[in-house]
């Protein structure tokens, strides 16, 4: 049997990885920039993960959410205090995908409502409802056509208020990224998530912070969406959860009560995905993983403001992009081959920085004066003749 090939791949077999760092079957030691998009918060391999996840494993991996698993409470407890969310209520499922379609689908049945604001450049993931208001046609199936969902340009806030007026009571929910990272890390301004706040309330529908990449404390603050001041109704997260171990969540404001089997998953909650995400709290707060991400994310900016070859630096803690001009369209294959740096994209021009939330600065530098040598000589092909597929937007 072969794999179904829907993934442009780079020619590389990664076989261990530890902190900011993997190595290839060669022995080849590489940079990770990228954290397998955005999932590596902690560090790869971290040693108190990796405890945790293979103590649990020697009691129990799995049970059903049909009787008390005790690890749930102690995660949403934790989760709760690290996030600033303590009354908020957890749901727990796999994958961002499958946060996001609860958070929609919750918000519908709170206020029985179809539609649903979205905005240009989203990504919401790959599943039904996700996908619908995901403002990319090619990951849209003719399935998953639908009126229901309205996309509004980003930031402007005259649109948000023009479609309350004229779609009032139907609006179910706005779903909106902190900073957009599919989209090409474009930051979701302080007003306008202060206005969709203002108008959810106003009329009713429900605000719903997909923090699946911008969360976790991948902007320097646990959810991006606090830099505006404002509480969302549901925050979606996933891929940082885990560090890698296949564990997403949404947490649900109290006004939002839960009835029986509304949601529901045979996997989500498990006794090793629950270990899992515990350790990553323990360590973002042991290790002081906000600080360090806000401040190494502050330096990478200014340091990469400073090359004049890369446009509009921008981001936030350490989910950071910039544009880069035709003559350096392969600098992101080059930073890979010829530097041994994993970098993330976005289409058409956009680099993007997904790095763990535990990057050193000296790390930091390294990439600083790497992407200096590759601006300052451009090479139309990585040097050493590797075979460099282009790897595009995997999610
Ligand atoms: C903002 C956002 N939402 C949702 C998703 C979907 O997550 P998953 O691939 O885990 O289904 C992604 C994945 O990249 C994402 O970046």
């Amino acid at each position: 049997m072969n794999l179904f090939d829907v993934y442009p791949l780079n020619d590389i077999t990664i076989v261990k990885a530890k902190g900011s760092y993997v190595w290839d079957d060669k022995g080849e030691q590489y940079l990770d920039l990228y954290g397998g998009h955005a999932v590596i918060s902690i560090g790869h391999t971290h040693p108190h993960w990796v405890q945790r996840i293979e103590e649990q494993l020697e009691k129990i991996a799995f049970y059903s959410n049909s009787i008390r698993i005790p690890l749930q409470q102690q995660l949403a407890e934790k989760l709760g205090k690290v996030s600033g969310k303590e009354d908020y209520q957890l749901f727990l499922c796999n994958s961002g995908a499958e946060a996001n379609e609860n958070a929609l689908k919750l918000a519908s049945f709170h206020n029985g409502r179809k539609k649903i604001v979205a905005f240009s450049k989203s990504f919401h993931g790959r599943t039904s409802l996700a996908v619908s208001a995901t403002d990319n046609k090619n990951y849209i199936a003719p399935v998953n056509e639908t009126d229901n969902v309205i996309f509004l340009p980003l930031n402007d806030e005259q649109a948000l208020e023009a479609c309350f007026k004229k779609n009032g009571k139907q609006i179910s929910s706005v779903i909106i990224e902190g900073i957009q990272g599919v989209g090409g890390i474009n930051v979701a301004e302080n007003s306008f998530l202060q206005k969709i706040r203002q108008l959810c309330d106003e009329y009713g529908a429900v605000y719903i912070a997909d923090s699946i990449q911008c969360g976790y404390g991948r902007s320097g603050k646990f959810f991006s969406h606090d830099f505006a001041g404002v509480s969302a109704d549901i925050y979606t997260m996933a891929k940082g959860m885990g560090n890698g171990f296949p564990v997403a969540g949404i947490i649900i404001a109290p006004h939002i009560k839960p009835k029986y089997f509304q949601l529901g998953t045979t996997f989500g909650g498990n006794h090793l995905a629950c270990a899992a995400a515990l350790a990553v709290l323990e360590v973002i707060e042991e290790e002081k993983l906000l600080g360090n991400t806000a401040t190494v994310g502050f330096y990478l900016r200014e340091e990469l403001k400073k090359i004049p070859q890369l446009k509009n630096v921008r981001g936030r803690g350490l989910m950071i992009g910039f544009d880069v001009p035709e003559e350096l369209k392969d600098l992101k294959k080059n930073l890979l081959f010829n530097q041994k740096i994993f970098t993330g994209e976005a289409k058409p021009n956009v680099i993007r920085l997904l790095p763990s939330l535990a990057l050193r600065k000296r790390d930091a530098e390294q990439f600083i004066e790497a992407i200096k040598e590759e601006v300052a000589a451009p090479s139309n092909s990585p040097k050493g003749g590797e075979q460099a597929s282009t790897q595009s937007q995997l999610v």
